[in-house]
């Protein structure tokens, strides 16, 4: 079969690839057939038929035959030598009489008012016509694609404005959208899309005879019918049928493409901005690379946090105890005077993982650069072990593969990660692929949504998933089932490590796991035998030590399966912030600088130092975690804080409030007061994603930009030109950059892996690093045999023990994780001020044998 074929649509040649329906190759060509059951990325469904055609199919002799009617070009494949008509009378004839047939069951006020040409969108309509059948009272007013279509078939507007009205109830009683089934064609776009591309299944069509339409399977609010709230539904609602809730009524005057702030996924999001510089609506871009048109509930929403009017606008100072409104002027000032006094190792800098590259590479910088110490950390790294052993094994401290790569993998193992919470979108191809047949393995003490998923699901002790890595890589070698040819050609140490796994004895993995052996052999031969294979690890349930030695074990099993260096296999670690792959990249870490260039090489940080004109100190600094301890033995007694987290009063981290209460000097930028910001000496007002100009790298390596959307209410801004600021009033130089695009040109020069990017490239999509030049196009797959590369070193393998972290004041070990997706758990819809909530109790799960010693019931 050829790659590619051409066809005809309407006297233009079209070139698509076989397998391809004749409208998805006409939307590619840029040409517009118009359709409105069918969406890109789903399954035809062949249900409205707006998008009929005629077609001559070229026969072997080079004749050509009519195909039979008018077939929908949505479920007629493309054909090579094809010739397609696609707007003939006749066929704008049927078209109408279709959409006559639509409109008889949907209120069209909006359609056939003489004024629709007339009124603007915020005109009052006071037509006595019913009150969901008005241009104005649609939710969808202008953004409705029934009325795009009648309008592009040019319709008399003359249909009398009678219509079987269904008189239906608007649904409300869930927390986030809207249900207005007067609205509905019954094109089935919200169904498939809940089930085909999120295989959640919360939507179904009800009332099958004669009065077909779209709900829940038993009636019940979205709440209890498994619904995640990604909004994918609403998404692709070509009416006003299905609506966001918050912002219903609200028309945009301006979209602005952007990256959503919330986890690593990197989604790109249309952000739709109203009148009054208000965000009043997300929806996730199809094009985009990373999301392929699919957001998870933080993106859609969640980002209501930037329009409310708690957020800061004014710098907070600390006058006789509380915190005052003062100017920017003075705030900074009292800032850059007194850190002057705690240059250093008794500085430290927290750096947000929603700050962007600019922000985090600047806040490094000042770090190193001005206040001499390189304790700097991002806020979400409470587990940096995530990634050194990739780097160390197989060269980038990133992840190997691409998201949707995931979609052809044939097998899965997902060790001690809720993605379906943390990088929601990334679960997507996981849980299509696994419909579609692939294998998966979860090992998770805890219960998460994709083990309702998994063909096996391992819950091994917490703490003791490294010793079952080494049981299935010891299961393997015992079947051979190992590549034998990957092994000799792509790795050394082979004979070492099959050495060091005579000590994986299954029966002792099996006591130290309380894993049957027979689970485990079983998970190996499930693990060799589906390659492609991908490994995707959060490590959330393993103590500090064990991780690294976890992650050597995975990367050990990549590489005897072979599933390195090819599509749809490799490794992925899941961070929890949103840049911290970027944060990363560009330095904000105390052991290396920017690009990974490690402080132990004087090479290295005498270049650093020729780049910034300034002294950088040479000795590794403290990491997030170890700062709490720092700051209440004394060691740091300044600190500078860029962005709002969790992390500093969930405990996590120890009790950093109450240390920071100790500190000489807390600075704090943010965009809400908190817990933090009410310790602080100064508060500067920071802006947010939505205001700032800027670069995310998600956890694909793939370099992104963030656009501004709103525009500032008050002294809040980006956090790269605050930290500037304040270096410029210490007097440093190298901090005096015009915009983000300057900072970002100042990083790429210093980080290897970006060098070929750049803001004009970035301006038509991202790119995966590493990026070298220029003409060097993405790098989507890590570790492809190269003809000098040299071989992949595994990692000798050592069986740790029962975990016995446990003791007689702590005798439990804590499993922390999100859970939302418990449909049996009971919830409620609450109300906060005129908004409505998800009220739940949080849970603690023990086991019903401890529970039973202590007395619980
Ligand atoms: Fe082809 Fe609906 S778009 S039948």
């Amino acid at each position: 079969m050829p790659d590619e074929i051409t066809l005809t649509i309407d006297g233009v040649d079209v070139k698509t690839t076989p397998g391809t329906n004749i409208l998805q190759a006409a939307i590619d060509a840029g040409m517009y057939i118009p359709y409105l059951c069918y969406y890109p990325g789903m399954k035809s469904f062949g249900a409205c038929r707006m998008c009929v055609v005629t077609a001559e199919q070229k026969t072997p002799d080079g004749e050509y035959r009519s195909l039979p009617g008018s077939p929908a070009s949505c479920t007629t494949p493309a054909a090579d030598g094809m010739r397609v008509s696609t707007n003939s009378e006749n066929l704008v004839g049927l078209r109408r009489g279709i959409m006559d047939l639509l409109i008889s069951e949907h209120p069209h006020g909006c359609l056939t008012c003489h004024r629709v040409e007339l009124c603007g969108p915020s005109d009052i309509c006071l037509r006595h016509v019913s009150v969901n059948d008005r241009c104005v009272t649609c939710p969808k007013n202008e953004r409705c694609e029934l009325k795009d279509t009648v309008r592009y078939l040019e319709m008399e507007l003359d249909t009398p404005l009678t219509y079987n009205n269904r008189h239906l109830p608007l649904k409300v009683e869930d927390p986030l959208w809207e249900m207005d089934m007067n609205l509905c064609i019954v094109c089935g776009r919200c169904v498939r899309a809940c089930d085909e591309i999120r295989g959640d299944n919360a939507l179904t069509f009800t009332d099958r005879s004669g009065r077909s339409l779209i709900g829940t399977s038993h009636g019940t609010s979205l709440l209890e019918s498994g619904c995640e709230f990604c909004g994918a539904c609403i998404d692709v609602c070509p009416t006003g049928a299905l609506v966001e809730r918050e912002h219903k009524w609200d028309k945009a005057v301006k979209k602005v493409s952007s990256i959503c702030p919330h986890c690593p996924v990197g989604c790109q999001v249309d952000l739709e901005v109203d009148k009054r510089n208000r965000l009043i609506r997300t929806s996730p871009d199809i094009h985009a690379p990373a999301n392929r048109g699919q957001v998870c509930f933080k993106g859609k929403f969640g980002l209501e946090f930037v329009n409310r009017k708690e957020r800061l606008r004014k710098p907070l100072v600390r006058v006789d105890g509380s915190l005052q409104e003062s100017t920017i002027v003075d705030a900074l000032d009292q800032v850059a005077s007194r850190l002057k006094e705690h240059k250093g190792n008794e500085f430290a800098l927290i750096a947000s993982p929603r700050g962007t590259n600019e922000d985090n590479y600047i806040a490094q910088k000042f770090a190193r650069a001005v206040m001499s110490s390189n304790n700097i950390d991002i806020s979400s790294n409470l587990r940096p072990e995530l990634t050194p052993a990739l780097g160390d094994m197989l060269g980038s401290r990133a992840a190997t593969n691409s998201i949707w790569e995931l979609e052809g993998s044939k097998c899965f193992l997902v060790v001690s990660s809720n993605i379906t919470e943390e990088q929601n979108v990334a679960a997507i191809p996981i849980k299509k692929a696994v419909k579609n047949g692939a294998a998966l393995i979860v090992v998770d003490p805890r219960e998460t949504e994709l083990t309702r998923f998994a063909t096996v699901w391992l819950r091994p002790r917490p703490g003791a998933e490294t010793a079952l890595i080494g049981g299935i890589l010891r299961a393997i070698v015992d079947e051979s089932l190992d590549d034998h040819q990957f092994l000799a050609d792509r790795c050394e140490g082979v004979r070492e490590l099959k050495n060091s796994l005579w000590a994986f004895d299954l029966i002792r993995v099996s006591e130290i796991t309380a894993i049957p052996q027979t689970e485990i052999q079983e998970a190996a031969r499930i693990f060799a035998n589906n390659g492609p294979a991908a490994i995707l690890y959060a490590l959330e349930t393993l103590a500090p030590e064990l991780r690294d030695a976890c992650v050597r074990g995975l990367i050990n099993l990549a590489l005897v399966t072979g599933n390195v260096g090819k599509p749809s296999s490799g490794l992925y670690p899941l961070y929890a912030g949103a840049n911290e792959q970027g944060s990363k990249d560009v330095g904000c870490a105390p052991d290396y600088l920017p690009g990974y260039r490690p402080l132990s090489d004087s090479t290295d940080v005498d270049r650093f130092q020729q780049e910034w004109d300034a002294d950088v100190p040479s000795s590794e600094g403290l990491t997030l975690t170890e700062m709490t301890a720092a700051i209440r033995d004394g060691h740091v007694k300044a600190l500078m804080v860029a962005g709002d987290s969790p992390n500093f009063t969930n405990s996590e981290l120890g009790d950093f409030l109450n240390a920071a209460r100790q500190l000489e000097l807390l600075v704090v930028l943010a965009t809400f007061r908190s817990e933090l910001t009410e310790v602080a000496d100064v508060v500067l007002p920071s802006a947010t994603f939505a205001e700032n100009e800027g670069t995310y790298t998600n956890m694909e390596r793939r370099v992104q930009l963030v656009r501004p959307a709103v525009g500032p209410k008050g002294d809040e801004e980006p956090d790269w030109r605050i930290i500037n600021r304040i270096a410029n009033l210490m007097g440093a130089n190298g901090f005096d950059h015009e915009d983000a695009e300057a900072v970002f040109d100042e990083l790429t020069g210093l980080v290897e892996t970006y060098g070929g990017i750049s803001y004009e490239r970035l301006r038509s999509g991202g790119v995966q690093w590493p990026c070298l030049a220029a003409d060097m196009s993405d790098t989507g797959i890590l570790g492809v045999p190269e003809a000098d590369a040299g071989k992949i070193k595994l990692s000798q393998m050592a069986l740790p023990d029962v975990p016995n972290d446990v003791g007689a004041d702590y005798p439990f070990v804590l499993a922390m994780g999100r859970m939302l997706h418990q449909a049996d758990r009971p919830m409620e819809i609450g109300k906060s001020g005129k908004r409505n909530v998800i009220e739940r109790d949080e849970v603690v799960e023990i086991h019903p044998e401890d529970a039973q010693d202590l007395d619980i019931v």
